[in-house]
């Protein structure tokens, strides 16, 4: 394990899908929710599907815990928000509710 996963665990109890070139972090919220929290691609390796594998395999475990729908965010005034959401939208993921700095989404898997 590594030393971000020993820490996001202890710290936020999620946990992490780790590959060479990203990993993806997520959390069970509720019964039927799993939280994909960060995601992260190095730039070399983007533009070639990884992320959405990422996803992919982030939704699959969510399955595996019995859950049903998965929830994502996009902060606006990160760098590149607006890749971020072209992104999370090609993926599937559907607008659920808007906050001040934080735009939240969710698709049904
Ligand atoms: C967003 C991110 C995870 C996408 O990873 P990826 O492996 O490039 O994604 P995929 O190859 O599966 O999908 C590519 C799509 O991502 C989007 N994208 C976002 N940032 C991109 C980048 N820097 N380069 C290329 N595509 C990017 C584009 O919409 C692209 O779609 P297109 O091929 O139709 O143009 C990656 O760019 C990244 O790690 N960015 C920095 C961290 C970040 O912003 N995380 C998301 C927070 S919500």
């Amino acid at each position: 394990m590594s030393l971000y996963a020993e820490y996001i665990k202890e710290h936020d109890d999620a946990d992490i899908i780790e590959w060479k070139n990203g990993y993806l972090t997520y959390k069970q919220i509720d019964v039927n929710t799993v939280y994909l929290m960060d995601i992260y691609v190095k730039p070399k390796a983007r533009g070639k599907d990884l992320g959405k594998k990422l996803l992919d395999e982030g939704a699959r475990r969510a399955k595996e815990l019995g859950c049903n729908q998965v929830l994502g965010s996009v902060i606006p005034s990160a760098n590149n928000s607006n890749l971020s959401m072209k992104f999370c939208l090609d993926w599937g993921y559907k607008l659920s509710v808007c906050e001040k700095d934080k735009i939240w989404l969710i698709k049904e898997i």
